[in-house]
This record gives structure tokens, C-alpha cells and sequence, in this order.
């Protein structure tokens, strides 16, 4: 049993093999008491503050309580207008104008498995994986009733969270913010650890040491964006990659968010995520209820390092879907920065033939197919082939890559409408916009709007049909704008659910397509996606260097299975640098190994190396795929990184060591791996050497960093 219910103490645990999370009725709220190592027994609320928390000042609304006033007291999903004055997770208006509310416990069902979440993606599990609490609270004056939803996943020492709320009363009332989970630690030696960037750097690793207010992140652009993930951690200032306690929280949801920490004059940390307030205002009509997007909380007592593999292993098991979940992948060679727009079908045949000569299983058709797409400025919109480049049309195209064995995939930027194509002529309302203002353009294109149903079913029938007479195995899903003029404060999340509906469609009539995410790189790459498209291009920027800052960070919440990285061409494109083929190749490999450049530009050398890194690549793949990721060196010291990924069965262990800036003449380091099986002995598949795994972890492998832009790869085998 993950959850019970002890009842003279009126505590709720969740208890995964490794933690233990706790709430406790008091005075009629519901508490949060205790999250951490699994513990059996958790200390009531009384016992916990026993010594006081005095609270001067604090309204007194929970009469004859050790705690007072719920300004004082831990809570699970604070509302506004009462007494407690710190930032709420759910603020409503009534159709009175009072915001006032306050929740009281009412109810609570445990049931085996996992409730769908109705047009959201969440993660999903069996009732033999997952356990679920719904813990129901009510204001009595106003009627409403939140479901508190908690879902247990013992074995992978994840919980997840989101929130319903129900408005029962026979009027309408605006939800002008509803958090998907909110919880109060009261402790203070935090560090909020996030992933900040911005077009072509994305998931950079940034951290904010906690001080007394609140630290944020946030997307106000319709999209989860490039320059906030949604995902943050809490990591106790003396955590670090290996040891200490650290708190994670991941929002399966692709739209405008907040996450935040805001500690308060008594040092309590009050952490909360969800659809981002700002511009959000949701009528709530009599009988209608408002599901928020879930998100997925892991603690972690051994530092970063296992919160990450805590987070790869719910992500790849249980929110991924479809054949391509388990399924190995093709390694595919795309043509954007090869050829930009200037391409025919002549030239994508020629980069073909030698994509198959080096292994490659997949062409890729990017952006410029179609209409009169020549730039970026036009026929967005208009899916009907460009028959001066492609004269056989995307299915002569097809055909041809095909007879070289070889499978086709295909650009696509569905959501988008270029205001000169066909389509923004017909229907020029279709687009995103507030009547009488100017529609502003970015890239030169507006966004269709998601949540109309005529919109939604164009973009259905208009991929269908592509999908359906050509023989398609691979779509990559584009986004390149923000979202500008929305019409009003529930447009944002409308679209979004919009979206959902559409690629859920999409996927399920598809489903032997390969779909990957896309938006300007990795600005959309979040837990909500994965639910849809198994894997999503990383960013714009494929220097290998500035990828190992970008898959790093990535790492920190998604596998590195999800993630698209590919070998380009030097002079890199985004940067300048000239990086060897061989660190390009490894650190492609190190992600969804595919290509990215114009492979009849290069050398039989090069080709030939690029054959073998795709050899090498099939060969641990499902090392890549399934494996446990230990950062062994962090690359944001800007002169080295180490990463080990140790197959699922325990058996096969990569490394991979990069020398960004070299020392001349410096010292010998060592490596010390992790994780492995101390009493083991481990066979180095290059040499033939076995080295025991205690050895291997506190000895480590000598490593030399004598010069720039080196990379050293080791598999070992458990013998
Ligand atoms: C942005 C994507 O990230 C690129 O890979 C490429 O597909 C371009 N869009 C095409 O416009």
C-alpha cells in the first residue's frame, strides 16, 4: 500500500521505496507535515512545532490550534482572502466581487492505477504501478470543491500532482489563478535550481540562492518558451550532483506557466506551479470544473544526479506513448542546414545516396516544400507542394528516397499562417488577433488559432491528407513565433488545449509516424510535448560545445533519449567554431544521434567516420535510450565534461569524457565513475582490460586534458 490513511492522527502518507510525503487534517485545513526520506511514522503538526511558531500578528482563523492562523500553518492548496496572506494557489472572483475563499477538508477516495486527465496530457500507469489519493476540499459559503489529485508511483519515487475545481453554485465565478499543486516546507536554506535561456541557448543550468521574497519562472509568450523551462528544483544549499536533499517539479503542460518560492518572515518556503496568472482569467459557469495541468514531483536525498534519473525514468516509461516509446529509432539525416531553402529534388536525392552509403535510415524534408517558400516570408498555411523544387511532388520524392531503402519524413510548421499565403486570405479571422488592433508578426507569420474547431479540423485534414498519399514514416512539428494580441484572458490556455486535441488526433490516426517536437530549437520542450511526440529537436545550435551546455541542462528533468542532436558541418553555422568530427559525433550520441549538414561536401574520410559513429550509434542505443545518466563532470565549468550512462539491465556502461579548453602540459585526472556494481568486474571493450567497479568508482580512470576540443569514449562491459 503507497497510500494510507491514518485516521486517529487524520494523516494521508505517500510512501514510495525511497520517500515518504505526508498531509494531516488540522483544524480543518489540509496540512502538509513531512516530505523527505521514507519514514514510517510522520509527527503530527502539533509535535512537529512543539516548540512554537509564534507568529505575532497572524490572523487567528483555525481557533484552539497550536497553529493558530493558516498564515502559519504548512498547507497543500492555499486560497486567497483570508487569513493567510501569502501568495495563494487558487484566487477566484464570485459574482459579487468578493474573493474570498477558504477550503476545509470534506472527503477523500484512494483507488488503484491513475484517472485520465480529461484533453491534458499526464502521466499514465497501471494499478499494479501507481496509486491514486483524491482528497476533497470545500467553501462552504461559495460552493466550490477542489479534488486534490496525488498519484504514487512507488517504484519510480515519483508523485504527481494537479488539481480540479468544481463550481457548484448557480453562479458563474472566475478562476483568476489555479495552481496544479502548492506546498509550504518550512525550512530555508534553499537553492532554486532552473533552466534559463533563449533562442539557440537553450536550458542553460542557472541557481538562486533563497533569500526572504519570492523567486520565479514564468512564460507569459503562449508557449512554454525558450527562456524559462517548466520545471524548477529546490536543492538544500549543501546538495550537490551526488549527495543531499533536493525537491523537483516538472509541469506536463506546453503553455504560459509559473513556477515559484517564495519564503516568508518566518524563513516557511511556499513552492507552487501552474498555468501562469498573469492574463489568465477562466469563467467557471454553475456544475462546471476547471482541471489544471499535472505536474510531477520527485525528492531526492541523493543530490541532482538522482532526481534526474528519477524524472528520465517517469518520463520515458510512463508519459512517452506509442510504438516509439520502447521502439529503437532511425538515425536521420535533416536537410535544414544543408541546404536552407535552396534546395530541389534533385539535390536531396544526391545528399540521399550518400546518407545511405553512411548508414543512414531516414531523409528528412525541412522547412520549404511547400507553396511559394523560398524565405521565411510567405505560404505558411498553404500545404500543397512546391512542384518547381519537388516536380514528382512529395510522393515522387518519396518514392525515390524510398527505392534507396530508405524512409521519408517530413516539415511541418502546422499552427502558423503566413498573412500572404491562400489561406490567410480565406479566412482572415482564423488567426489569432483582438479586433480594431494591428496583428503583429513575428517571422513574418500569425498563429492560427488552436481552439476553434474549423481551425483544428483544416490542420487535421490538411496533414491527413499529406500523411495519408505519401509515404511518410517521420513529422517534425514546428513553432517559430509568440503568441502576440490574444483574444482575451482564456485564449492562451484554450489554444493550448487546442493543440492537444490536434496532435492527439494526429498521433492516434498516425500512429506508426515518428513524430518530433520543434519550436525554433527547444523552445517548447516540455513534459506536456513528450506526452505527444516521444522526442523534440534540443536547440538551433548544434556546436557540440554549446550542446553539452544545452543537453546538460536538459538533462537535469528530460532523458536524454527525448532529446534530437545532431552532427553539423564546421564552421558551425550558429557560432563559428570548428570542432573534430569525432567530438561532434560523441556528443551527438549522447542524445537522438542524427545529421545535419550537406554530406556531399565531404570527404571519404569523413564519411567513413560518420558510417562508423552510426554503427557505434545502433549498436548502444537502447544504452541511450533506456540507460541511467550520471553526470560525472559538469560541463558549465567551461572547460571539461564527463557523462556515464549505464544500460538498464546494468550491464553496459559509456562514457564519455570532453576536454573543452586543454591545459598543456597539465595534469593526470581521474575519472571516478558511479553507480556501477562495486563487487563486478568490468571489460574495457576496446582493450580487454577488466577493471573491478570498486576501482572504477574510487580510483577512477585516468584522463588527460592536454588539449582543445579532445573526446574519449570508453564501453565497459560487466563480466
Ligand atoms: C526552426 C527549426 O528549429 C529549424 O530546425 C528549422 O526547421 C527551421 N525552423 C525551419 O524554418
Amino acid at each position: 500500500m503507497s497510500v494510507i490513511y491514518q485516521k486517529e492522527k487524520k494523516q494521508f502518507l505517500l510512501h514510495t521505496v525511497h520517500t515518504t510525503y505526508a498531509m494531516e487534517v488540522y483544524g480543518g485545513c489540509l496540512a502538509h507535515s513531512y516530505w523527505g526520506h521514507r519514514i514510517a511514522n510522520v509527527p503530527t503538526i502539533d509535535e512537529r512545532y512543539a516548540c512554537g511558531l509564534h507568529g505575532s500578528m497572524a490572523p487567528v482563523d483555525l481557533q484552539g490550534e497550536l497553529l493558530y492562523s493558516t498564515d502559519l500553518l504548512p498547507q497543500e492548496y492555499p486560497t486567497f482572502g483570508s487569513a493567510d496572506l501569502r501568495h495563494p494557489a487558487l484566487h477566484i472572483r464570485y459574482a459579487d466581487g468578493s474573493n474570498v475563499t477558504r477550503l476545509r477538508f470534506e472527503s477523500y477516495r484512494m483507488l488503484q492505477g491513475k484517472p485520465k486527465l480529461m484533453g491534458l496530457p499526464a502521466t499514465y500507469g497501471t494499478e499494479a504501478e501507481c496509486e491514486t489519493l483524491e482528497i476533497v476540499l470545500l467553501d462552504a459559503v461559495s460552493k466550490i470543491r477542489v479534488v486534490l489529485y496525488y498519484t504514487v508511483f512507488p517504484e519510480l519515487d515519483i508523485i504527481t500532482r494537479s488539481s480540479r475545481i468544481v463550481n457548484e453554485a448557480d453562479k458563474s465565478c472566475v478562476l483568476e489563478r489555479a495552481a496544479s499543486f502548492a506546498l509550504d516546507i518550512v525550512e530555508d536554506d534553499f537553492t532554486f535550481v532552473h533552466l534559463r535561456g533563449a533562442w539557440a541557448r537553450e536550458r542553460h543550468i542557472a541557481m538562486i540562492p533563497m533569500e526572504y521574497g519570492t523567486v520565479s519562472i514564468d512564460s507569459a509568450r503562449g508557449a512554454s518558451g525558450h527562456s524559462e523551462n517548466p520545471f524548477f528544483a529546490m536543492k538544500k544549499n549543501d546538495a550537490t550532483e551526488t549527495k543531499g536533499e533536493v525537491m523537483g517539479f516538472a509541469l506536463v503542460y506546453s503553455g504560459n506557466f509559473l513556477g515559484e518560492a517564495s519564503m516568508d518572515h518566518y524563513a516557511s518556503t511556499r513552492i507552487q506551479m501552474g498555468i501562469n496568472p498573469l492574463n489568465f482569467h477562466w469563467n467557471l459557469g454553475p456544475g462546471e470544473e476547471f482541471q489544471t495541468p499535472e505536474a510531477i514531483l520527485c525528492y531526492s536525498d541523493q543530490g541532482l544526479g538522482e532526481m534526474s534519473r528519477r524524472f528520465h525514468r517517469i518520463i520515458r516509461k510512463n508519459l512517452c506513448r506509442g510504438v516509439y516509446r520502447d521502439a529503437p529509432r532511425p538515425v536521420l539525416i535533416n536537410n535544414w542546414e544543408a541546404t536552407y531553402f535552396d534546395f530541389d529534388q534533385n539535390k536531396i536525392v544526391e545528399i540521399a545516396k550518400k546518407a545511405k552509403l553512411v548508414g543512414v535510415e531516414l531523409v528528412v524534408l525541412d522547412d520549404g516544400w511547400f507553396g511559394k517558400r523560398n524565405s521565411d516570408d510567405c505560404s505558411l498555411g498553404d500545404w500543397k507542394v512546391n512542384t518547381e523544387k519537388l516536380p514528382e511532388g512529395l510522393s515522387g520524392l518519396a518514392q525515390r528516397i524510398n527505392s534507396l531503402d530508405m524512409n521519408f519524413g517530413l516539415w511541418f510548421e502546422p499552427e502558423m499562417v503566413s498573412p500572404n499565403s491562400e489561406l490567410y486570405q480565406t479566412h482572415p479571422d482564423w488567426c489569432i488577433h483582438t479586433p480594431g488592433r494591428e496583428r503583429t508578426q513575428s517571422r513574418n507569420q500569425l498563429i492560427l488559432d488552436m481552439s476553434r474547431e474549423e481551425v483544428s479540423n483544416y490542420i487535421i485534414d490538411a496533414l491527413s491528407e499529406i500523411l495519408t498519399t505519401t509515404a511518410i514514416t517521420y513529422v517534425k512539428w514546428d513553432m517559430n513565433r509568440n503568441m502576440t494580441e490574444a483574444a482575451g484572458a482564456e485564449q492562451a490556455h484554450r489554444y493550448i488545449l487546442g493543440l492537444y486535441h490536434i496532435m492527439d488526433e494526429l498521433t492516434t490516426r498516425f500512429p506508426n509516424v515518428l513524430f518530433e517536437g520543434c519550436s525554433s530549437g527547444g523552445g517548447r520542450f516540455d513534459a506536456g510535448f513528450l506526452y505527444y511526440m516521444p522526442q523534440f529537436w534540443t536547440s538551433d545550435d548544434t556546436d557540440a560545445v554549446e550542446r553539452l551546455y544545452i543537453q546538460e541542462g536538459t538533462s537535469l528533468v528530460y532523458p536524454i533519449g527525448t532529446m534530437g542532436a545532431h552532427v553539423s558541418a564546421v564552421p558551425n553555422h550558429q557560432t563559428g567554431r570548428t570542432t573534430p568530427l569525432d567530438f561532434r559525433g560523441a556528443v551527438a550520441s549522447m542524445g537522438r544521434y542524427g545529421l545535419e549538414l550537406d554530406l556531399t561536401k565531404l570527404t571519404q574520410e569523413e564519411l567513413n567516420e560518420i558510417s562508423t559513429q552510426i554503427q557505434e550509434y545502433h549498436r548502444y542505443e537502447q544504452v541511450v535510450h533506456a540507460g541511467d545518466l550520471y553526470r560525472l563532470r559538469t560541463a558549465y565549468s567551461r572547460k571539461d565534461a564527463a557523462y556515464q550512462i549505464i544500460s538498464e539491465d546494468g550491464s553496459t556502461v559509456l562514457v564519455f569524457d570532453f576536454c573543452i579548453v586543454g591545459e598543456p602540459n597539465g595534469k593526470v585526472q581521474w575519472l571516478k565513475l558511479q553507480g556501477l556494481d562495486a563487487e563486478a568486474v568490468y571489460e574495457d571493450v576496446e582493450t580487454g582490460k577488466c577493471v573491478g567497479g570498486d576501482s572504477l568508482m574510487y580510483a577512477g580512470i585516468p584522463v588527460s586534458h592536454g588539449c582543445d576540443l579532445k573526446t574519449q569514449k570508453w564501453v565497459l562491459v560487466k563480466r
